[in-house]
């Protein structure tokens, strides 16, 4: 699965290449598309902001099937020994009885997840569903149902196509596995001069 990238120091690896992405991504649009193929008004899909902004593009591209898109903000905080989850920024559409899609660019603890699709449940959608690039599923605290999986990756941190670390690296076709995180939060540049060539 992995392939060694030099620049950065040994700091990070491919972990997932564009060309396994995007066709694990077309699969997941076209499973999607099945789902919804008698349904009778177009799902909602919901991209939560972020990170899943660029897998939701190219979800919906493979997705042979009218959709409607929508995106939520939240924000987690630590205190303590609990994790508060709450929403930064609401949907424009009313849900209820619509059909509704999460769309998540990984699921780890389970925390965010579980906050969404409460509080997405309660506006009385028609269903409920969740498709996720990645599962983190060994790091699960709370257990819940994810529907359409990307894939399931070990514990290992991730950064690119739309994933971060401190707003950094989304923007990279391939996703990346950064191998030394301490490393990397002490200098968050450090593996700008690898992933992107021509920056100085
Ligand atoms: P959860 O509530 O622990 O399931 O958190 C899921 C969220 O944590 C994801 O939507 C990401 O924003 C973030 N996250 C978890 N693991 C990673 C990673 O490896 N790279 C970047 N963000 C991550």
């Amino acid at each position: 699965m992995t392939e060694v990238a030099t620049a950065g120091g040994g700091a990070y690896e491919i972990f997932i290449g564009r060309e396994r992405l995007a066709e694990r991504v077309g699969a997941l649009g076209e499973e999607l598309g099945e789902r919804f193929a008698n349904a009778p008004e177009p799902p909602i899909l919901i991209a939560v902001l972020k990170g899943s902004t660029m897998f939701l593009a190219d979800l919906i591209r493979a997705m042979p099937a009218d959709v409607a898109v929508d995106f939520m903000a939240i924000s987690s905080y630590s205190s303590n020994e609990a994790t508060q989850v709450r929403i930064v920024k609401d949907l424009e559409h009313d849900i209820t009885g619509r059909d509704v899609v999460i769309v998540e660019d990984i699921v780890d603890t389970g925390l965010t997840l579980t906050y969404l699709k409460r509080s997405l449940a309660e506006r009385g959608p028609r269903s409920l569903c969740t498709v996720t690039l990645l599962d983190k599923s060994a790091r699960r605290i709370v257990p819940v149902e994810v529907e359409h999986i990307g894939f399931d990756i070990p514990d290992v941190f991730v950064v690119g196509y739309g994933m971060d670390f401190q707003g950094r690296y989304r923007n990279t076709p391939d996703l990346y596995a950064v191998k030394d995180l301490a490393r990397l939060a002490n200098d968050p540049l450090l593996l700008v001069p690898g992933l992107f060539a021509s920056a100085h």
